[in-house]
């Protein structure tokens, strides 16, 4: 075995993870954490080329939800390193979900073709059960309002990448809508976990689950700051004193409802000139969406300034997304 396989093999016994769920981020200790960012930070050479680690394992992707980035990053990840890939993308219209086959009885079928299942899923309970029916392990890709787990560890990564620590960074987790956010959940338990200073933005009305934010008081012992209502003049102040404004989107409802919540968003539109006032004065503030987003949802022009990190997000997905696979299906 070459030097590089035998330190491969060792990143991935590291993680200490194999055979298990990835159901949310609090699944992995802050150890395995850094542990897995070792991992991607090796992989990271083949995000765009190819390493044969598992040619006999087969990916199953079950994706209940539409998605770009997660399902097509997953498939990206487990072909690089030799892998094999099955995917449904659309359950209720082309799978026997159709038939009302139940979540259970689907993922207990699928689990003895695959080796590991990515589950997206509108209905966090559900998925919980086809979880749990599975043979094989399961990755949650995104369960109704509650977590995002690989979202935020991909986004973890990056920041990891960026600034070689987590710890004592100034993070804003921003959202009108914190109750459906299920990326900003995952991200604000991994931040606080790994000792950022996070503070999450939201209207009052749509704040953080008590779950999210009592379990980072209370289980994780972290304070948290939790900030309400600004217009858009008091949030760009607010947006000064960040390293980085995670925006986790929000869902925009469509028709008569539109207008008025595209007022609310506005009083959280981070502005250009707010982050180059900032760089200008030698304070970088980064900003990162977790996409999809909406038009009105940020300012489009930190698109192709080096404040932007959610297109760099992308090609660093693959490698985190590889890490995790690798350290689930193990040696
Ligand atoms: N960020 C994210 O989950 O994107 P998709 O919905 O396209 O997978």
């Amino acid at each position: 075995m070459s030097e590089y396989m035998r330190s491969m093999r060792e990143l991935i016994d590291a993680v200490d993870h194999a055979g298990k769920n990835f159901i949310s981020i609090n699944d992995l200790s802050n150890e395995q954490l850094y542990n897995l960012f070792e991992l991607g930070k090796a992989l990271e050479l083949f995000n765009r080329s190819k390493i044969d680690l598992f040619d006999d394992k087969m990916l199953a992707l079950m994706f209940f939800q539409p998605s770009t980035r997660t399902r097509m990053s997953f498939q990206t990840a487990m072909e690089r390193m030799g892998g094999h890939v099955i995917v449904e993308a659309n359950p209720k219209v082309t799978s026997s979900v159709a038939k009302e086959e139940s979540i259970e009885d689907t993922m207990r079928c699928i689990s003895q073709y695959a080796n590991l299942i990515v589950l997206r899923h509108y209905d966090e309970e559900e998925a919980r059960r086809g979880a749990e029916s599975a043979e094989c392990p399961v990755i949650n890709g995104g369960w109704g309002h509650w977590e995002h787990p690989t979202q935020a560890l991909l986004d973890l990564y990056t920041l990891w990448r960026r600034f070689g620590r987590i710890e004592g960074l100034n993070v804003a987790v921003v959202s009108p809508d914190m109750v459906e956010a299920r990326t900003g959940h995952s991200m604000a338990y991994g931040l606080a976990r790994l000792g950022a200073n996070v503070s999450i933005a939201s209207d009052s009305d749509r704040r953080t689950p008590s779950e999210v934010t009592d379990r980072i008081r209370n289980e994780f012992n972290v304070e948290l700051n939790e900030e309400f209502d600004f217009e858009q003049d008091s949030f760009n102040e607010f947006v000064r004193k960040q390293d980085l404004i995670y925006l986790p989107g929000c869902s925009a409802p469509a028709g008569a409802k539109a207008d008025e919540f595209k007022t609310l968003m506005d009083r959280y539109f981070v502005r250009y000139d707010t982050l180059k006032d900032e760089a200008e004065k030698g304070h970088m503030i980064y900003v990162t969406h977790t996409l999809p987003r909406r038009k009105g949802e940020m300012d489009l022009r930190i698109d192709n300034t080096p404040h932007q990190l959610h297109f760099r997000a992308i090609l660093q997905s693959v490698s985190i997304r590889m890490a995790l696979l690798a350290s689930i299906l193990g040696n």
